[in-house]
């Protein structure tokens, strides 16, 4: 115990509860969903996530990390471009303080428009090179690869079988038989779009032709990606044009006949990112977030809840129902080139093909 001298001491004990008072404000602030009146260099001991995984994906995930790290999580799901516009609206005062899930090209966009924060997570060291932005705007925790769901019962009364390549789709026998989603909110679409400008050998005039040519095929561009799965499932559509594993899920969830195929010419992937949102109010917690992310243990958490996209960080097991990539064609997909041409496509996508869907 230190004794310290009568005069000191009533100076040490001012100082003490001036400490102390400022503590309890602190953590009274701390404990207010708005971390911000903190002030920006300190954290609320929570972190709000902007997440572009599924639902169930994303509640596991929250809850996961608030269990291994006794820090809150909450989360909204949205969509890609719902995400990006709602992080822009926050510029300034940011809602969120990390985006999780949803293609990297997202991200890209989201970067060019200065909306996040480079941060190089020590734990970004396991995840390769080609799954990560090198300035640390954002780091990949799983990959996907978009396919074709079909409800084979439909096909047959049409006389066709699953689809097997883009120009498959464009079969008029499928008149507004085909779910897809609109680039403008959802990051499976703008996949697809970014496959067409690819295969187009970089031509977007090309890959808008291939997409109004597939437009009459179209019954309805919904706003999430994964959406077209249930269509397809409940038989309001033949095909719905998805990620292969939103596919596998909804087979899981109680369609096994559906049936899912890769397209010959070669197909678009996504690299679902994290990242740290520019003008957090949670940075701590935010960057404990990610480093947390990119851990064997957060990425085992899909398959538990019928998620089966490939985990980024080779330690982490993978599921039998993951697809194996190196057995598909794929295109070369360079998320930042993809991000960087997005507001631009997507604008002549709304005036040349569709509108984006309004809520
Ligand atoms: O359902 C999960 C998922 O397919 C992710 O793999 C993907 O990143 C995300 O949804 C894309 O969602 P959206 O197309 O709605 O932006």
């Amino acid at each position: 115990m230190t004794v310290v001298a009568k005069g000191r001491r009533s100076r040490r004990g001012a100082a003490l509860t001036m400490a102390v008072a400022a503590v309890v404000v602190a953590t009274a602030s701390g404990c207010a969903r708005d971390a911000g009146e903190v002030g920006a260099d300190q954290d609320g001991g929570v972190v709000h996530v902007a997440c572009g995984a599924t639902e169930e994906w994303c509640a596991a995930t929250t809850e996961q990390f608030t269990e291994t790290t006794g820090v809150k999580a909450d989360f909204v799901r949205l969509s890609s471009g719902e995400a990006l516009a709602r992080i822009q609206a926050g510029k300034g005062n940011a809602e969120f303080d990390v985006w999780y899930g949803g293609p990297a090209d997202g991200y890209a966009a989201a970067g060019e428009q200065d909306l996040l924060e480079p941060y190089v997570s020590a734990n970004a060291k396991a995840i390769p090179a080609k799954y990560k932005d090198a300035s640390g705007l954002w780091t990949g925790v799983y990959v996907g690869a978009l396919g074709f769901c079909s409800n084979g019962e439909l096909l047959k009364e049409k006389g066709l079988d699953a689809p097997e390549s883009w120009a498959d789709l464009l079969d008029p026998k499928l008149k507004k038989d085909i779910g897809i989603a609109h680039p403008s909110t959802s990051g499976t679409a703008y996949t697809a779009l970014w496959t067409q400008v690819q295969l187009a050998d970089g031509d977007e005039d090309k890959a808008l032709k291939y997409m109004r040519e597939l437009h009459p095929n179209v019954l309805q561009y919904t706003k999430s990606g994964a959406a077209p799965a249930q269509m397809t499932a409940r038989g309001e559509v033949a095909v719905g044009v998805i990620f292969s594993h939103d596919c596998i899920a909804t087979q899981e969830a109680g369609f096994p006949d559906l049936e899912v195929t890769f397209p010959s010419e070669g197909t678009g992937y996504e690299t679902g990112g994290v990242a740290l949102v520019k003008g957090a109010k949670n940075p701590t917690s935010a960057r404990k977030f990610i480093d947390w992310a990119l851990t064997p243990e957060a990425q085992e958490i899909g398959p538990g809840v019928k998620a089966y996209q490939f985990p980024t960080n080779p330690d982490a097991k993978v599921s039998d129902k993951v697809v194996d990539l190196a057995s598909i064609k794929v295109v070369d997909y360079d998320a930042a080139a993809a991000g960087a041409a997005k507001s631009a496509l997507t604008k002549r996508f709304d005036e040349e093909v569709a509108q984006a869907p309004k809520s």
